[in-house]
C-alpha cells in the first residue's frame, strides 16, 4: 500500500515522455551517407589494397603476422590489372561524397570477361564479378548494392545480358546481398579442399539482366 502510493506519487510527477521522433531527431538515421561510383585510378591503389585485405583476411593469428604481405600481394595484382587494363575490364570504387580533396574511398568491385575452363559448360566468355568489398564502418548503407548496379549497367553497355560471380557457402552476408540483388544459384563447386578439409564450397551465382525501358 505504502509502496503503491509512493509509486503513484512519482508517476504523477514524471514528465510526459517526448514523442519518439523528437528523441531520435538529433541522431542521424543509419543510412545518411551518400556516395558516387567511379572507375578506380592509380592513386586509389593503396586504399583499395587496404579495404580488400581487411575484408578478405583476418588481422588476428597467423594471417595477422603476414597481413602486410597479403596486402602487398593484393596491391601488386590490382596494379597490374589496372595498368594492363584489358578490354572489358573495370575496377569500380564507391567514394563518399565530399569535396574531391577529402573524398573517402569506401568500397570496390571488379568486373571482367571470364573464360571458363574447357570442362565446364558455360558461355565462351561471360561477365564475371569479383573482389566486391566495402570498408567495415560503411557497411549496411547500400554501397555494395550500388556497386553491383553499376556493374550491371556496364555489362549491358558491353552488350551482354548475364552476369556471374562466386560466393563461398559460409559467407552468409554476401549471400543475402546477392539474393537481394536478384542472383540465383547456378551450381555448387566442390574442390579437393572442400572434400578433404571440410572447406566451404563455392557457389556459382547468375543473374539475367533485364534492359530497362
Ligand atoms: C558483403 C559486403 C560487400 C556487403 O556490403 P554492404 O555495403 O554492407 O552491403 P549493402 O549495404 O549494399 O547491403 C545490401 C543487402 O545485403 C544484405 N546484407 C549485407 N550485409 C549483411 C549482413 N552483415 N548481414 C545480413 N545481411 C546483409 C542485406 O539484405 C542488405 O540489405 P538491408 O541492409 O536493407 O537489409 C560487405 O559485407 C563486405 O565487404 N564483406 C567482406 C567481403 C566479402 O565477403 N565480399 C563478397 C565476396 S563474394
Amino acid at each position: 500500500m505504502f509502496v503503491n502510493s509512493w509509486f503513484s506519487f512519482f508517476a504523477s510527477q514524471a514528465p510526459e515522455p517526448l514523442p519518439l521522433e523528437e528523441i531520435l531527431e538529433p541522431f542521424p538515421p543509419a543510412r545518411t551517407i551518400s556516395f558516387t561510383i567511379r572507375t578506380a585510378q592509380g592513386y586509389d591503389l593503396l586504399n583499395l589494397a587496404e579495404i580488400l585485405a581487411d575484408s578478405f583476411h583476418d588481422r588476428a593469428g597467423f594471417t595477422g603476422l603476414i597481413f602486410p604481405l597479403l596486402r602487398l600481394g593484393i596491391y601488386e595484382d590490382l596494379r597490374n590489372r589496372l595498368r594492363s587494363s584489358p578490354p572489358h575490364y573495370a575496377c569500380l570504387v564507391a567514394v563518399a561524397e565530399q569535396p574531391v580533396e577529402q573524398e573517402e574511398l569506401i568500397g570496390t568491385i571488379e568486373l571482367a570477361l571470364k573464360l571458363p575452363p574447357p570442362w565446364q559448360f558455360r558461355p565462351p566468355h561471360y561477365p564475371y564479378i569479383s573482389n566486391l568489398a566495402v570498408k567495415k564502418i560503411y557497411r549496411r548503407q547500400g554501397a555494395a548494392m550500388q556497386l553491383l548496379a553499376a556493374c550491371e549497367r556496364l555489362v549491358m553497355v558491353w552488350g551482354f545480358e548475364d552476369l556471374y560471380l562466386h560466393v563461398l557457402e559460409n559467407n552468409y552476408e554476401a549471400r543475402r546481398l546477392y539474393l537481394k540483388a536478384g542472383y540465383q544459384l547456378q551450381g555448387v563447386e566442390h574442390s579437393w579442399w572442400s572434400w578433404l578439409l571440410g572447406q566451404p564450397k563455392r557457389l556459382f551465382l547468375h543473374k539475367h539482366l533485364q534492359p530497362s525501358g
